[in-house]
C-alpha cells in the first residue's frame, strides 16, 4: 500500500483569488496556468495497518501543527472515498525554493492527492485526481496537468463539476518564466487570508470578477496561436487588477515591496525598447516574467542588475503529475 508520486507547481496567467465555499474550496472565477519545469514535490504515501495515526516528515523534518492537520485532514478525504479507515506514513521531498515566491502548496498536494489515492487503491481519472486535489488547495488542482491548465469553477454546490482541464501541453510552446527573487521578504498575509478578505471586503471583487471571461476568451486564443504579446498582455493586466482588489480591502493590504514595483517598471520599460516581457505576482513579492527562448539572456543581465533583487530562477514549461 505505497505509492511515490511526483507533481510540478505553477503559475497563475488568470488567477484564482476568491471562494464561493471555503470547505470544499469552490472558487469565485475560473483560473489558467502554466506548470513549470523547475519546481516540483515528490510524496511517498504509504498506508500502515500499526500506525494510530498519519505522521508525515517534509524535507527530513517531522511536521506538527497547522501544516500537519492541512494533510492529515486531506487525506481523511482519501479514507472516506476508498472506504477504508488506515492511516499513512507521508514523506515529502519539496524543490520548490519557498525564497522564489512559488506556493509549494500547489505541488504539495497534487503529489499527496496522487501518491495517496494510488496507494489506497483508487485509481482515479485525471479529473477525478484534480477534482480532488482541488480540496487540499485550490492551486494545486491544475498541477495534475502539465503545459496549460485551466480550472473550471463549476456550477454545482457539491463540487462534483469544479476541477481542472488541459488546455495545451507544454511541448506546445516554448514559453519561459523567470522567478525574481528579492532581498528582503517580509512576512505576508497568506492567499487564503487574503482572498478571504478580498471577497468579504473589497468593492472592487465584482469588477475584477466581471473581468474574468473576457481574460478567459483572449488568452486561450492567444495560447492557441502561440500569441506571446496577447498571452503577456492579458497575464499582466489580470495580475494588476487581482492585486488592486487587496487595494479596496478593508483592512486595505497589498503583497508588493518597494523592489516589486521597481521590477514592474523595469519590465514595462523594456517594452518600448522592444524587448517582449510581461509580468505576473502571486500573493507575495516576487515578480515572475514571462518572455520567449531568444530573449532569455537581455532578461536574466537586466533583472539580475536590479537593485534588491537577490536572484532570478529561470524556468520551463513543465509535466503533469507522473508515478515513481
Ligand atoms: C494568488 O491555491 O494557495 O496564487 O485554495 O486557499 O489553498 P487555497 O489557496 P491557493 O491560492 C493561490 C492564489 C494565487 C493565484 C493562483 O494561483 O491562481
Amino acid at each position: 500500500m505505497k505509492a511515490t508520486a511526483k507533481a510540478h507547481t505553477n503559475i497563475a496567467l488568470i488567477k484564482y483569488w476568491g471562494k464561493r465555499n471555503e470547505p470544499i474550496i469552490l472558487p469565485t472565477n475560473n483560473s489558467l496556468s502554466l506548470t513549470l519545469d523547475g519546481y516540483f514535490t515528490t510524496t511517498s504515501v504509504e498506508f500502515d495497518e500499526t500506525l494510530t495515526k498519519d505522521q508525515f516528515i517534509l524535507d527530513e523534518q517531522v511536521i506538527t501543527g497547522e501544516q500537519y492537520e492541512r494533510v492529515a485532514s486531506f487525506l481523511d478525504i482519501i479514507r472516506k472515498l476508498a472506504g477504508k479507515q488506515l492511516y499513512a506514513s507521508i514523506t515529502s521531498k519539496n524543490e520548490v525554493p519557498t525564497a522564489a515566491g512559488f506556493a509549494s502548496s500547489a505541488s504539495g498536494f497534487a503529489a499527496l492527492a496522487a501518491a495517496g489515492t494510488k496507494a489506497i487503491g483508487l485509481g482515479l481519472s485525471n479529473m477525478e485526481l484534480s477534482r480532488l486535489t482541488r480540496q487540499g488547495s485550490g492551486s494545486a488542482c491544475r498541477s495534475i496537468y502539465g503545459g496549460f491548465a485551466e480550472w473550471q469553477m463549476g456550477k454545482k454546490e457539491d463540487g462534483s463539476d469544479s476541477y481542472a482541464i488541459p488546455i495545451a501541453p507544454a511541448e506546445h510552446w516554448d514559453i519561459r518564466v523567470a522567478a525574481v527573487v528579492l532581498s528582503s521578504t517580509k512576512k505576508k498575509v497568506s492567499s487564503r487570508a487574503g482572498m478571504k478578505r478580498t471577497v468579504e471586503t473589497s468593492p472592487f471583487f465584482q469588477g475584477w470578477l466581471d473581468s474574468i471571461p473576457q481574460d478567459l476568451t483572449t488568452i486561450k486564443e492567444g495560447i492557441r496561436h502561440r500569441d506571446f504579446q496577447k498571452v503577456g498582455e492579458i497575464a499582466e493586466a489580470n495580475c494588476l487588477k487581482m492585486h488592486a482588489t487587496t487595494l479596496g480591502a478593508n483592512p486595505p493590504f497589498t503583497y508588493w515591496h518597494d523592489t516589486t514595483i521597481a521590477v514592474m517598471q523595469k519590465i514595462q520599460e523594456m517594452r518600448t525598447q522592444n524587448i517582449p516581457v510581461y509580468f505576473t505576482i502571486d500573493a507575495g513579492p516576487n515578480v515572475k516574467v514571462l518572455y520567449l527562448p531568444e530573449y532569455e539572456k537581455i532578461v536574466e543581465e537586466t533583472l539580475r542588475s536590479l537593485s534588491g533583487v537577490a536572484d532570478i530562477r529561470l524556468s520551463k514549461p513543465g509535466q503533469g503529475v507522473t508515478y515513481l
